[in-house]
């Protein structure tokens, strides 16, 4: 089953302006800074909210995977929501043995977090591309 909602991906065209709008017009200041993420071809920026994060995504490289996304949608819009799992390997088999298909070659990838992640396929979840995550090891978990 999953679990906790971890954050909702926003595709944009400008991680930095679109961050900047969420934070004059939300008042969601709390900005992580930029970073590139070559695995997954897109530059990153989290914004914290009390209970998730936003996921602000912007096309890198030539082969960005948000690219026609963000094609069929030029001014972005919200491209995936993240949710937490205990562990990805059993989640990745649990999906497949359940009827759903895996983006990629079916193995996890490394994500934003520094955990492996996947996604699922939008025709499986009612339209809406899913990734799921393994749960970021909790700091304060003693
Ligand atoms: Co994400």
């Amino acid at each position: 089953m999953i679990g906790r909602i971890n954050h909702i991906g926003i595709a944009t065209n400008d991680v930095e302006k679109e961050a900047a709008n969420w934070a004059a017009l939300y008042g969601a200041i709390d900005a992580q800074d930029a970073f590139d993420l070559p695995e997954q071809g897109v530059r990153v920026k989290f914004i914290n909210l009390p209970n998730g994060q936003l996921e602000l995504i912007a096309p890198l490289g030539d082969n960005s995977p948000i690219t026609k996304f963000l094609e069929r949608n030029p001014s972005g819009g919200q491209h995936h929501i993240c949710f937490e799992v205990e562990d990805i390997t059993t989640a990745r088999d649990g999906m497949i043995s359940r009827g759903a298909k895996v983006l990629g070659n079916g193995s996890p990838r490394m994500g934003a977090h520094g955990v492996p992640v996947i996604f699922i396929h939008p025709a499986n979840s009612g339209g809406v591309l899913v990734e799921l995550m393994q749960e970021p090891q909790k700091a304060q978990e003693s």
